[in-house]
């Protein structure tokens, strides 16, 4: 189940409309989008893409994104945890990273520090089935792929040169991350 949990104040939800309120309010789009059709596990790329066009086709087109992609994480996988590593460093992008969660689940951590919210506010988003998530450039953020490493999603993307992390190096992930 989607869950935004603030581990300062120890606060969780699983509200929907709470959690897209909190984070539009901090600049991070949250919608939960449904498939035209159902979908199985067997179904590939282009599948994925088509039944969830209605949603994405008109959200690329408003914010100028060029293409999608579907990546897939799952637990048969060799080399789940360097690739766990790989997103697990708090990092920023110098373009919006755009996530819609066909299947499985993952955390998104942000950290908020700004001058909205107190000087640390870290807080985590278990995001599942159905989630999308628009996370604009410059916000600094991790993902982890534990405890499942099980993750579906469809990215999209103005480039790909964009996307490329930018560790920020600070270590606050690991006073959150789980070892
Ligand atoms: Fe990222």
């Amino acid at each position: 189940m989607t869950e935004l949990y603030i581990p300062k104040n120890e606060w969780r939800t699983n509200n929907a409309e709470e959690i897209k309120n909190f984070l539009t309010f901090r600049g991070i789009s949250f919608a939960r989008w449904k498939a035209s059709h159902p979908l199985s596990q067997e179904d590939n790329e282009s599948t994925i893409l088509k039944a969830y066009e209605h949603e994405l086709r008109p959200f690329m087109d408003k914010h100028g994104f060029q293409s999608a992609d579907v990546i897939n994480i799952h637990p048969k996988m060799d080399n789940l945890l360097a690739l766990r590593e790989k997103f697990l460093s708090e990092h920023t992008h110098s373009e919006d990273e755009v996530r819609f969660f066909v299947d499985g689940s993952g955390k998104f951590w942000f950290n908020l520090k700004n001058e909205i919210d107190d000087d640390d506010l870290v807080v985590c988003v278990t995001c599942t089935k159905g989630d999308f998530l628009s996370v604009p450039q410059g916000i600094k953020h991790w993902f982890d792929l534990a405890p499942e490493y099980f993750v579906k999603a469809i990215r999209i993307f103005t480039s790909k040169e964009g996307w490329v992390a930018q560790y920020t190096q600070s270590g606050v992930d690991k006073k959150y991350n789980q070892v």
